[in-house]
């Protein structure tokens, strides 16, 4: 079994490296096979995801 890894990007989003199932607040699933990058600043008009916006 592989570890999920977990960077923090300074000022960015957190990069989830690993096979992962997120539950969002409507209670649907997704699955992502390899990695996700979700928003820390809540500038993301993708959330959960970042979108790039925390360089704006
Ligand atoms: S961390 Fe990238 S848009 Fe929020």
């Amino acid at each position: 079994m592989s570890m999920t890894k977990v960077n923090l990007i300074a000022n960015g989003p957190m990069i989830v490296l690993g096979a992962i199932t997120i539950t969002h607040e409507d209670g649907t699933e997704e699955v992502k096979e390899t990695r996700a990058s979700f928003c820390r600043c809540g500038k993301s008009e993708n959330m959960p995801y970042c979108n790039g916006n925390h360089n704006k």
